[in-house]
């Protein structure tokens, strides 16, 4: 199959990968249009950074096939890695390196002379807000910088497609929204995307396809607002306060939702899905709280989130208490950004309680 024929920058069909008796990816089908961003949305260990090394020659698949830029992972490897830069978990950076000579020697291994191997260093080390930190050692750079740095060691060779395997993983929150601004500016100029993310927020503010995989199987796939179209109807959604009370909250409002409340036993809050039902439900939900008086704050009817899509979907949480759970992920994960929409789209006025 040509470039011209796929019209997609990546194409990927029946994808399987194992280690040993753990079947990282289970035949996934991907297929990413020139210029777009393509956000891979998973949990930790659902097969993200597998097809990312298959898909940048860094690995190789056991069946299925895959295309970037019309050219064969497996058969044109050294075409694609042509075409291609990939930053993320497998940081490029030589820590005793400044900055500077890190970009200079990956420009050498696209053979660039010494002076536009500089040339393309000062630029990008400008273009990522590196410039006063040019000639200091990447082992001294911030978390933030050392990021901003493996980024612009991706784009040296100026690729058609860009890989970014979860770009913003552990970075706090400013930085997070400082790389947003830079991968949205990448895509402004048409580089084609594909992002892995555990972040809901961070796919649906970048992403223009979102697909979901866990366990190695793309579950869905679609824009968010189709994903979200798919629970159907609104959340009602509150916190307890007493967190002794959660599972008498869970029983009041059970009989109301469409399928299971859930129930976050650290922050308290609990949501479930009300289809249509809207102010009914809210009304039942107030009745049946007070039943049982428990005393909730911010119940509230609310559009869906992509969090309640993933629940919808696999019966857990994408941000749950799995490995690498840590703080950073829990603060970043952008409740921030969605209680802002939230707010835009709340049907109901808040009921005191
Ligand atoms: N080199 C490897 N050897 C053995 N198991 C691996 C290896 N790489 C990944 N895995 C396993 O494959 C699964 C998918 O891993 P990975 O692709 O890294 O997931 P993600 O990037 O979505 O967190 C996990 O169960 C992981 O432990
Ligand atoms: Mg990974």
């Amino acid at each position: 199959m040509t470039e011209s024929s796929t019209g997609s920058a990546i194409l990927v069909e029946g994808l399987t990968k194992s280690f040993g008796d753990v079947h990282a990816l289970r035949g996934i089908d991907l297929a990413v249009p020139r210029g777009t961003v393509l956000g891979v949305l998973g949990p930790n260990g659902a097969g993200k950074t597998t097809a990312v090394r298959i898909l940048t020659t860094l690995l190789l698949p056991d069946s299925g096939r895959a295309l970037v830029e019309g050219r064969d992972v497996v058969r044109e490897a050294a075409a694609v890695r042509r075409l291609i830069g990939l930053s993320g978990q497998s940081a490029a950076i030589q820590e005793e390196l400044t900055g500077r000579e890190n970009l200079e020697i990956i420009g050498r291994l696209y053979h660039l002379s010494w002076r536009a191997a500089r040339v393309r260093a000062i630029e990008l080390l400008e273009q990522f807000d590196l410039a006063d930190a040019t000639n200091r050692a990447a082992k001294n750079y911030s978390g933030g910088m050392q990021r901003r740095l493996d980024l612009a060691a991706s784009l040296v060779g100026d690729p058609k497609v860009l890989f970014l395997d979860e770009p913003t993983t552990g970075l706090d929150p400013r930085s997070r929204l400082g790389m947003w601004d830079i991968i949205r500016s990448l895509v402004a100029r048409g580089t084609t995307l594909l992002l892995t993310t555990q972040y809901l927020d961070e796919a649906d503010e970048l992403a223009d396809e979102i697909v979901v995989i866990d366990h190695g199987l793309v579950i869905a796939a679609g824009t968010a607002e189709e994903l979200k179209g798919r629970v159907g109807g609104d959340v009602l959604e509150f916190t307890v306060p007493d967190r002794s009370r959660l599972s008498d909250a869970v029983a009041a409002v059970a009989p109301i939702g469409e399928g299971e409340p859930h129930a976050d036993k650290e922050t308290g809050v609990v949501s479930v899905g009300v289809g249509g039902r809207g102010s009914d439900a809210l009304i039942d939900a107030v009745r049946g709280l007070d039943a049982v008086a428990v005393r909730t704050h911010g119940l509230a009817l609310r559009r869906p989130s992509l969090d309640d899509v993933f629940l919808a979907l696999t019966g857990h949480a994408a941000e749950g208490d799995e490995e690498g759970a840590g703080s950073d992920r829990r603060r970043g994960r952008g409740r921030g950004r969605d209680r802002r929409v939230d707010d835009a789209d709340t049907v109901t006025t808040r009921v005191a309680s």
